[in-house]
């Protein structure tokens, strides 16, 4: 039994490890500075978010290497969850009983395994975004590189940046409600690390089959 489990307490499982919070964290906290100073730059109504975070020069400089270090850690999330991210044929089901899961029905859904379909169109939108995202930043950081047509280059970093950063905080909103309000017992799994198993069962009841041992057959 590994340290972390050790401390898990009486009706509870691990949902998320130390490395998986810790990975969690540095990607929100870049974020948050990513779209914050983002949207400064975007916006002169939101410039008042540069000149709170240390002023524009500050702000500028600081944006691009925020950016790499959201990729890294976005990267890392890539490398612990993508095999767990794969669509399944119980994903499709999933989608297609959607209405259920938004109205408290749990119980009508197709089990989801550790994350459901949504959680994983979440994970591929933030992983394609933060690449694009990565790529279109990199021209606008050095456009002395990208000389030979720089401005046709420009443009469509600019276009291809902006539309993936929208593109993110659809997801991001998204991701706060169902994080926060949705699923009670949620945000405590990034915190201290695990669910009640209560929580494993309603939401998640093919992951709790796999971690408690039990063959994951069709809910009937
Ligand atoms: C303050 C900001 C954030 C909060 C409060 C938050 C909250 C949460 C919570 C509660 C979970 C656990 C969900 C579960 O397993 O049932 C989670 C998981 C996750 N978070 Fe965040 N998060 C934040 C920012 C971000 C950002 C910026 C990213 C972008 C990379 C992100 C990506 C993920 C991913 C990929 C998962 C695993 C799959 C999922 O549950 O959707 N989170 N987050």
């Amino acid at each position: 039994m590994s340290p972390s489990e050790q401390s898990i307490p009486h009706g509870h499982v691990l949902r998320y490890n130390l490395r998986e919070r810790l990975t969690h964290w540095v990607a929100a906290a870049a974020y948050i500075y990513l779209l914050s100073t983002g949207l400064a730059f975007w916006s002169p109504w939101l410039f008042w978010l540069a000149a709170a975070l240390g002023g524009a020069q500050v702000s500028r400089m600081l944006h691009p290497w925020a950016g790499l270090l959201f990729f890294a850690s976005v990267w890392n999330m890539y490398v612990m969850w993508a095999r767990q991210m794969k669509y399944t044929d119980d994903d499709r089901k999933w989608w297609k009983a959607v209405k259920y899961y938004s109205t408290n029905q749990d119980d009508k859904m197709p089990p989801a395994g550790r994350y459901n379909a949504g959680q994983k169109f979440l994970f591929w939108g933030f992983f394609w975004s933060s690449l694009l995202l990565l790529l279109s930043g990199i021209i606008m950081w050095s456009p002395q590189y990208f000389a030979w047509h720089s401005l046709i280059a420009m443009r469509i970093s600019v276009l291809i940046h902006a539309s993936a950063a929208l593109f993110t905080m659809g997801l991001f909103m998204i991701h706060l409600y169902m994080g926060l309000f949705a699923e009670r017992g949620a945000f405590g799994s990034v915190i201290r690390g695990d669910v009640s198993i209560a929580f494993a069962k309603r939401y998640h009841p093919a992951w709790y089959k796999e971690i408690v041992g039990e063959s994951s057959s069709p809910r009937k």
